[in-house]
């Protein structure tokens, strides 16, 4: 199982904050938000990473997090030219994920609940065709949208941003697909406004009927950082959060050595080079405390 975390696009909707930063590298309270979509690759045991960038803020995404080695984790760089669409990222990644099957998160999803990861884990273990994660929200528009009267009957379809949504079940940026994925995204052109659409593609393996969908509950946060006001929630709920339970959200550190990706001393030994920080100092103390 390979991962894929997608963080280029054009992230025009943020300027000017992103005219020289990536928004995937912009901070979500105490953490770069691409640690948010990378813990949750990390807690479902995916370990072999492609992550998509932009060509001119690849450097910076190095910078941050190298090869992956200090999470125990391999992390493969791939630059998409222009923001050719979500379903595109297949196009870019064709080679390095040939013949395997795959997990896609969005760089600007964010999720947080109760035994998510261990679901997100059965899901790939039992995925056949592919599998979406869906989850009521206020305003579906927004969203990529399942028809769907009721959730026990496969969805009828599955629609981009529809003017008119059929329910409220919005698709998230999270997505299981099999390895016959870089051929079906050989049959889909271009839509309207010039993207190649996941939804698209979802719906091909939905018109198979080889599509699952993990209906998420009302007890899982999923927020996005994508825009000014999602990144303030997002910080918010990550300082209540983190503030309350004295453990940190996303920190791929402690990820790395609960999964049993680096021993306790590997990964004390490289924090103790960490300037003095909190963060360095949660990690040790959490070290500690197993
Ligand atoms: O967040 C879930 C939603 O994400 C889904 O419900 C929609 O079906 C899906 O299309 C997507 O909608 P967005 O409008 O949120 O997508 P956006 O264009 O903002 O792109 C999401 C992330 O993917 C963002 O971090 C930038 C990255 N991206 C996007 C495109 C189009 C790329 O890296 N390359 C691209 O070509």
């Amino acid at each position: 199982m390979k991962g894929i975390v997608l963080a280029g696009g054009s992230g025009t909707r943020m300027f000017p904050l992103t005219k020289s930063v990536s928004k995937q590298l912009l901070g979500v309270y105490d953490k770069p938000a691409i640690f948010y979509p990378l813990s949750i690759l990390m807690l479902a045991d995916v370990r072999e990473i492609a992550l998509i960038v932009n060509p001119h803020e690849k450097q910076a995404f190095i910078d941050l997090l190298g090869d992956g080695s200090q999470y125990g984790i391999k992390i493969n760089y791939f630059v998409q030219s222009e923001p050719r669409g979500i379903a595109d990222a297949y196009n870019v990644v064709k080679n390095y994920i040939e013949g395997e099957s795959s997990m896609m998160i969005l760089g600007d999803n964010f999720f947080y609940g109760y035994e998510l990861p261990k679901r997100i884990r059965k899901a790939i273990e039992n995925n056949k065709g592919a599998t979406v994660f869906a989850m009521q929200v206020k305003e579906p528009k927004r969203f990529g949208v399942l028809d769907i009267k009721d959730p026990n009957l496969p969805p009828r379809g599955i629609v981009e941003k529809p003017a008119h949504p059929p329910s409220n079940w919005a698709v998230t940026g999270l997505y299981i697909f099999d390895k016959d994925v870089t051929k079906y995204v050989n049959e889909l052109q271009p839509s309207t406004r010039g993207e190649l659409e996941i939804t698209e593609l979802i719906d091909i393996y939905l018109k198979k009927q080889n599509l699952k969908v993990e209906y998420l509950g009302r007890g899982t946060a999923w927020l996005d950082t994508g825009t000014p006001d999602g990144m303030l929630s997002c910080a918010s709920f990550v300082k209540t959060v983190e503030e309350r339970q004295g453990f940190k959200i996303a920190c791929l550190e402690e990820i790395s050595y609960r999964r049993g990706f680096m021993t306790l001393d590997q990964i004390t030994s490289q924090v103790k080079k960490y300037p003095n920080c909190s963060y360095r100092d949660y990690i040790l103390q959490v070290l500690e405390a197993t």
